[in-house]
């Protein structure tokens, strides 16, 4: 058997043992031994001859034993990643294994591993078959014991998932734990840490009156920016009460900060573990985008305890199951807590960035996958953000209400077990009494469906009527596309920004502020207009897709000025914007570039009262998602016409811009959040005509003891080469050079400027005396680099590919996950402008024949494809 074999949904079965106990002995030395001892029984559908499937890999195998004896090597088959017993077994038995792991030696961060002052786990999606063999699937669901003896001096504290039962004190200084979790779950939700941590405590009392302890561990002497982390956890726990009626159901939760982790954070059964920049915050270290990120990461993982681990998933192809309804729950959290219209407005920024390119690459791939050849390179923003887009659909073709008893029925009917997304929409089916067939090809068709949109108003008739189609791209493997079921919410105004209402048409239109366009193609026709409407179209992104609708430049500042809904007002902008900047790609200034410039000035004499909108409303589309724009890519190219774009906006309001970059308050609190935000855009634009006044200002708010602003003005200053940047960076790094987390801030900075030989200085910052090879640190530098700083990655030399292709084969040995993720950055060649395609493509050649990893390797097969 070979390691990068490819897996197809269609080939699931159900397993023929079932683990029913799983006892686990942790001896933590130089080398750590694990003792595992499980309880299995047959399943009644499998043979009696059935053979054992164990996964295992990457450790020493000291003892395998059933019941007692030792199994033969004759009985044995093998391979690098999986052991079976063929032997006669019976009915029910013990299997006894014993490995030695060395997790010092662990860089690819899965499985036990060393984080600073701790070993830690890491599972999902099959990390726990490298630390003892077992059938490391998500459908075989224990109940786990844990037994950890570690030095008490080195190793004080010792977590595992569930209820501490017994501790105390061993022989030599030693001590032990026993953990017991009383909920069944799969290997990927178990973990374990034993490490020398911080601890800051404080209790929850659920709506039902039990009260829950709830531990944060973190690195000694951060305990004092554990507390946002905390109350985010306290308010996600009393969201989920309140909106979907779940509480918590253990009586500890404990969270756990590790300075080296290859994602965001991990919802194992009550002891999650977390990338660190997901936990620590404190004014002057994080920026309130961290206040926000970590909000959302602990409601996430907290939402999982219901939508992931009481109710898990039957094999990898469901991912979506438990990721895009989790991530659904969490984008409804922030927006009940922050404020819906900017939430959704970087919800959509982030989708369109990311997902559309994905969704539009040689990756495309249905939100429930048909195959893989890595499941770890399917933890994706397909997977995960437009699997939530599909659950909000679902949401808006039900309603709230109904939706919402629709995941109770679901929770209630799976509890305990390993579902699908079938088992989902079956239960939304059975409450709804709604048929909803043709939506399940959301989840099994790959491709940003297109609608188009013409409309034609007939003055003398005083009719309106729309004609709209729908069409989903060919993605590789998938050339014939369905219609899916897509809702379009709608409003219309008149020639001065007046609602005007039109009524529903159902079934087209259910709802008179709803399309539903289930068809290829549709028409729908309204009576009695007085005047030609202005159509606002998708309002709250309410499908993800891409609308082509012929805006004139008046109906944009119109819907920019008037409409309600926050997105739809954005869009309008960003159109406006997308104009200018094709504008300006291709010449001089002119009307689209005067429209927008026209719409900006209405919009800054406005009243705002949500700063954090009007920002949002004034930043520029980021140069990624850009690059998703233009066809072929022609990164310098277009990096100089954003900056084209940047300077007229500054010229065209620097009056309103520089009230704003002023107003720039430190104290926490929502009002200031949007202050911030806004000074922070505003002093972009500004720094862009090099004014010495505002130079002066963002070099002295650089050393603000609050990090937004200190922050947003090096953002500022980041691509102005100038004395202030110069000093500015400077007094930051030897600020911060002791803290982890900023640093990583200071090294994004570098590798996004558009200063200078931007590769030159990305290869010297991976070789800068601060510089260490942690997957923060690693994405700071290479990530931003390829993603945001498309002058220097796509240098006509080619020279920003080979970079970044050294790097990808570097890590392809040590951290695999890690590699195969900057790797993304190596893949659209076939987009990019000559000769750059050709010069990308070569270089893929030479390290498809390098690469070790299935992650790595699966990509680059399917870029050459
Ligand atoms: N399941 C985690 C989450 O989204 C993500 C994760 C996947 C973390 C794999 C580590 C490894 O909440
Ligand atoms: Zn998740």
């Amino acid at each position: 058997m070979n390691a990068a074999v490819e897996v197809f949904r269609k080939d699931y079965r159900a397993p023929d043992y079932a683990v029913e106990n799983v006892d686990l002995d942790f001896d933590v030395r130089d080398r750590t031994t694990v003792v595992s001892v499980l309880r299995i029984r047959r399943n009644g559908q499998a043979r009696a001859d059935a053979p054992l499937h164990l996964d295992g890999r990457g450790f020493e195998l000291l003892e395998l034993a059933i019941d007692g004896l030792a199994v033969a090597e004759a009985n044995v088959e093998r391979d690098d990643e999986r052991l079976l017993i063929k032997q006669a077994l019976p009915q029910a038995f013990s299997l006894r294994v014993v490995t030695r792991l060395d997790p010092d030696s662990n860089h690819s961060l899965e499985g036990l591993y060393r984080s600073g002052p701790m070993l830690c786990t890491q599972c999902e999606a099959r990390g726990f078959s490298r630390i003892t063999y077992f059938p490391d699937r998500p459908d075989v669901l224990s109940r786990f014991k844990v037994r950890i003896e570690a030095d008490a001096q080195r190793y004080p504290v010792l977590l595992s998932n569930g209820n501490r039962v017994e501790a105390g004190e061993a022989a030599d200084g030693r001590h032990y734990a026993i953990w017991e979790d009383p909920f069944l779950k799969p290997c990927y939700l178990f973990a374990l840490v034993a490490g020398d941590l911080g601890c800051v405590s404080d209790t929850y009392t659920t709506a039902s009156g039990r009260e829950v302890a709830l531990q944060f561990y973190v690195d000694k002497g951060n305990e004092g920016r554990v507390p946002h982390a905390l109350e985010s956890l306290k308010k996600a726990m009393r969201w989920d009460e309140q909106v979907y009626g779940l509480e918590y159901d253990l009586d500890i939760y404990m969270v756990v900060a590790a300075r080296e982790f290859n994602m965001g954070a991990m919802e194992n059964k009550g002891l999650n573990l977390f990338n660190a920049r997901f936990v620590l915050a404190s004014p002057d270290t994080a920026t309130d985008a961290d206040y926000e990120g970590i909000e959302s990461v602990i409601a996430h993982e907290y939402f999982h305890n219901w939508t992931g681990n009481r109710v898990t998933c039957r094999d990898w192809f469901q991912l979506s199951l438990k990721e895009g309804l989790t991530v659904f729950r969490d984008q409804n959290f922030s927006a009940d807590l922050n404020g819906a219209d900017v939430q959704r407005i970087g919800e959509v920024r982030q989708l369109r960035t990311l997902q559309f390119a994905e969704d539009a690459g040689p990756m495309a791939h249905p939100v429930r996958p048909d195959s893989y050849v890595e499941i770890n390179n399917f933890y994706t923003a397909t997977v995960y953000e437009k699997g939530a887009e599909i659950v909000r659909m679902l949401q808006t073709l039900l309603g709230r209400e109904t939706f919402i008893k629709g995941v109770q029925h679901y929770l209630r009917e799976h509890d305990g077990s390993a579902a699908t997304i079938e088992d989902f929409l079956a239960a939304h089916e059975a409450v709804s009494g709604r048929n909803l067939e043709g939506f399940r090809r959301w989840y099994s068709q790959a491709g940003t469906p297109t609608v188009g949109i013409d409309d034609e108003y007939h003055l003398l008739a005083h009719t309106y009527t729309l004609h709209l189609e729908q069409s989903t791209p060919a993605t590789p493997g998938a050339p014939d596309k369905k219609p899916v079921p897509i809702p379009i919410r709608v409003a219309f105004f008149d020639g001065e920004g007046q609602r005007i209402h039109l009524p529903a048409q159902p079934p087209l239109m259910p709802a008179p502020d709803l399309i539903l366009l289930e068809d290829a193609q549709a028409t729908i026709t309204f009576e009695d207009v007085k005047v030609r409407p202005t159509p606002s179209f998708l309002q709250g992104f309410s499908a993800p897709v891409r609308l082509q609708f012929g805006y004139s430049s008046d109906q944009l500042v119109n819907l920019l000025l008037h409409e309600s809904d926050g997105f739809a007002r954005w869009e309008a902008v960003q159109r406006l914007m997308l104009n200018a900047f094709f504008e300006l790609l291709s010449g001089p200034a002119g009307d689209d570039t005067q429209a927008l410039l026209k719409g900006l000035q209405l919009l800054a004499a406005q009243h705002f009262d949500d700063k954090a909108l009007l920002a949002e409303l004034l930043r520029m589309p980021s140069e990624s998602y850009l690059a998703g724009q233009l066809q072929p890519l022609d990164g310098e190219k277009l990096a100089a016409a954003r900056d084209a774009l940047r300077l007229r906006i500054a010229h065209a309001l620097t009056g309103p811009l520089s009230v704003w970059a002023t107003a720039a308050p430190e104290d926490q609190g929502a009002i200031n959040v949007g202050r911030r935000a806004l000074a922070g855009i505003a002093s972009g634009y500004l720094a862009a005509t090099r004014s010495t006044r505002i130079l002066d200002l963002c070099r002295d708010r650089a050393g603000s003891d609050n990090m937004t602003l200190s922050y947003g003005a090096l953002v500022a200053l980041n691509d102005i080469d100038c004395p202030q940047r110069e000093d500015a960076m400077a007094a930051f790094l030897s600020r911060w050079r002791h803290d982890a987390l900023v640093l990583d801030k200071w090294f994004a900075l570098q590798a996004g400027s558009a200063i200078g030989n931007g590769v030159e200085r990305t290869a010297e910052l991976l070789g800068h005396p601060d510089y260490v090879a942690s997957p923060n640190r690693i994405r700071s530098v290479l990530g931003t680099f390829w993603r945001e700083n498309l002058r220097a990655y796509h240098r006509a030399d080619g020279s920003g590919y080979r970079l970044l292709a050294e790097q990808v084969l570097k890590l392809d040995k040590s951290n695999p996950q890690i590699a195969s993720r900057l790797a993304d950055g190596l893949l659209g060649w076939r987009g990019l402008a000559a000769p750059r395609d050709e010069l990308l493509r070569a270089v893929l050649q030479r390290l498809v024949q390098q690469v070790a990893s299935p992650d790595v390797s699966e990509k680059i097969h399917k870029a050459l494809a």
